[in-house]
């Protein structure tokens, strides 16, 4: 017996993995997280099986579900929205089971940062604009940040931000973010990424505020960075037509010559 733990996606429902799909159907049990994963993937739990959404449970209560189907020997497909390498409070039910010698393996899921990018239609890292993607939040009522973490310690890197679980603290965030990045720096909020209602509201950091109402509440990504005016950046040298590389190399006297040639 194992709980199978499943990156969910970010809404749409197709935007799960064939991995992910087919422990699903074969779980005879589902834990999944309501306030965010998708009914339309529950459609994959095979008949019969016992549907449990966790939103309103605490953690006693969802291990207590781990152990009963553990000891019945039932197989357990625990969701959890976006991927799970992420604010999934996979950690904490990972410690429980390891301490009840409960087995489970881990499926990765589309991140919501990536669904939005890609309802953008964006790169987040372009050369040089940002090499680097900073995947954060700001405090909330139930969680503090370390110290260290601060926006302003991440914007001082100029890197892209995407910034989680942080949409009631866009006033904070703009004023925090607006000393490093200038304010003009491009900002995308995705609310709802890859849902149907999905909406994507494109500023400046001194324009955002004044754009966003009331109906873009939680479920809604903040994107900062240059790299989100899509201009103004190089091109890549690997696709360089005088790039010499492993899979194109220019010369006979090439190191990648030899390689290509069988060396590797
Ligand atoms: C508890 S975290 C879950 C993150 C998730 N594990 C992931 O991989 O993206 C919830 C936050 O993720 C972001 N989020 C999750 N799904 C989203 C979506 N479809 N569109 C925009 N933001 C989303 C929002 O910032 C939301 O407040």
């Amino acid at each position: 017996m194992t709980v199978h733990f499943i990156g969910a996606g970010p809404g749409a429902p197709d935007l799960l993995t064939l991995r992910g799909r087919d422990l699903i159907a074969a779980c005879p049990v589902c834990l999944y997280a309501g306030s965010l994963v998708p009914e339309a993937i529950l459609a994959h739990c095979p008949e019969g099986a016992r549907i449990v959404n966790t939103a309103p449970m605490d953690l006693d209560a969802i291990i207590a579900e781990c152990e009963t189907a553990h000891k019945a020997g039932r197989n357990v497909a625990r969701l959890h929205s976006g991927d799970l390498s992420v604010w999934s409070a996979m950690g904490e039910q990972i410690r429980r089971l390891k301490a009840l010698d409960i087995p489970y393996s881990v499926t990765p899921g589309v991140p919501s940062f990536a669904a939005a990018a890609a309802s953008l239609g964006a790169e987040l890292t372009l050369p040089g604009l940002s090499q680097s993607v900073v995947l954060t939040r700001t405090p909330g009522r139930a969680s503090k940040m370390p110290d260290g973490e601060s926006l302003a310690n991440f914007a001082a890197t100029g890197a892209t931000l995407a910034l989680h679980l942080s949409i009631g603290n866009l006033g904070s965030a703009v004023a925090d973010l607006t000393p490093h990045y200038g304010g003009d720096c491009p900002v995308a909020i995705v609310y709802r990424a890859s849902w149907p209602d999905e909406k994507i509201i494109r500023a400046t950091l001194a324009t955002i505020t004044d754009q966003v109402d009331a109906s873009i509440a939680r479920t809604a990504l903040i994107l900062v960075g240059q790299t989100l005016s899509g201009e103004d950046f190089t091109e890549s040298r690997l696709y360089a037509a005088d790039y010499d590389r492993r899979y194109r190399p220019q010369t006979a006297d090439s190191p990648w010559s030899e390689w290509q040639h069988g060396d590797d």
